[in-house]
């Protein structure tokens, strides 16, 4: 028999705090793409949990990041979003800052008043980018991305590399839901038939195989679409991952998306998906590439929708916690004992501070 995590677990503040310091801090998150990020001045800004980031290409072609916060009074260099600029300056006074994060000048404002100039320059963030995709780690023990991304760098090899596609675009989610009741559906495909009815029907002629990877800590689902006759968005050998915390990616012969799953509160996520598709190989899979994002933002839609309802049953104090079943849902036994790893004594105790309450 094996338990499924406390309800109050995904919801209780004091819980997602230490969720921060264990769990997010340690991880790299995905913030941005190559494909944007092209040319020197490009820029991607971004709410990374409570930390407002920047990731820009400087003028010598690396890769930085940075908090999003000048260091005046906290003023906000950029607004969230992707753009260009030749310096950063800030919106509030107008500090001015090059692209490496060196601190330029200060209008109205005497440099002998401050100190030390070099001392003032924008904080940096650890940044590496791996396939196409940009990541930022804001704990500089935690590992390196590579060792941190473990197996699916060999998982990604059997693919054409994001280098090798185009870049379709980006759609932008929010959803009213805990990261882990996110994670839990991501980890299994227990729900399809109910929740994705089109994807259930044309997913009945396919084969699915779960995997799990200590080496990375993620699900792997290998699939095979050989007579997925129903969808003209999808065909040939895919693979899919979740890879723990907060990192979903689609791999397929002629296509790849990549999704951001950005806890920023305790009920409230950002989701992030960047569309890549390879023209010639589309054509020869039969696949319509126009159809490749409208289908899977539905099925993203689909699981927002279920996620939404089970996070109100969550926290409606009428339900404790579930069974899963190591058969149907072995992704999501593997995640829970991931969280439990991390989190062991901090996730029992919101059910005893509930019991007091
Ligand atoms: S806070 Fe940035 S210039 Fe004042
Ligand atoms: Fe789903």
């Amino acid at each position: 028999m094996i338990d499924a995590l406390p309800a109050t677990s995904y919801h209780d503040p004091d819980l997602f705090a230490r969720e921060t310091e264990r769990v997010f801090r340690r991880a790299w998150w995905l913030v941005g793409i190559e494909a944007v990020l092209a040319e020197p001045g490009r820029y991607s800004a971004c709410q990374l949990l409570r930390w407002p980031v920047v990731v820009v290409r400087d003028r010598g072609g690396e890769l930085r990041a940075f908090y999003n916060i000048c260091r005046h009074r906290a003023g906000p260099l950029v607004e969230p979003g992707d753009g260009r600029c030749r310096d950063f300056v800030c919106r509030y006074h107008a500090w001015r800052y090059a692209l490496d994060g060196e601190l330029l000048r200060t209008p109205g404002i005497d440099p002998g008043e401050l100190g030390e100039f070099p001392d003032l320059g924008l904080v940096p963030l650890r940044v590496a980018a791996w396939n196409g995709l940009v990541f930022v780690c804001v704990d500089d023990s935690a590992p390196g991305l590579i060792e941190w991304l473990g197996d699916i760098v060999d998982i990604a090899a059997r693919f054409d590399p994001v280098a090798a596609m185009q870049f379709d675009g980006e759609a932008q989610k929010d959803a009213a839901a805990n990261w882990k009741t996110y994670a839990d559906n991501s980890c299994e495909g227990y729900h399809v038939g109910m929740v994705h009815r089109a994807l259930g029907s044309s997913l009945e002629r396919e084969t699915v195989r779960l995997e799990t990877r200590e080496r990375g800590n993620f699900v792997g689902f290998d699939v095979d679409y050989t007579g997925a006759g129903a969808d003209t968005s999808r065909a040939g050998k895919g693979y899919w991952i979740y890879k723990y915390p907060g990192l979903l990616l689609h791999f397929a012969d002629y296509a790849f998306n990549a999704e951001s799953v950005i806890p920023l509160a305790p009920a409230r996520l950002r989701l992030r998906r960047w569309f890549f598709s390879h023209p010639d190989k589309a054509r020869a899979h039969g696949v319509d590439r126009a159809t490749i994002q409208p289908n899977s933002e539905k099925v993203m839609d689909e699981d927002i929708g279920i996620c939404e309802a089970v996070q109100r049953n969550l926290e409606s104090g009428a339900y404790p916690g579930g069974r899963l079943s190591p058969r149907q849902e072995p992704g999501t036994v593997f995640f829970q004992r991931l969280v439990r790893a991390d989190l062991g004594d901090a996730l029992e105790a919101p059910a005893e501070d509930e019991q007091r309450g």
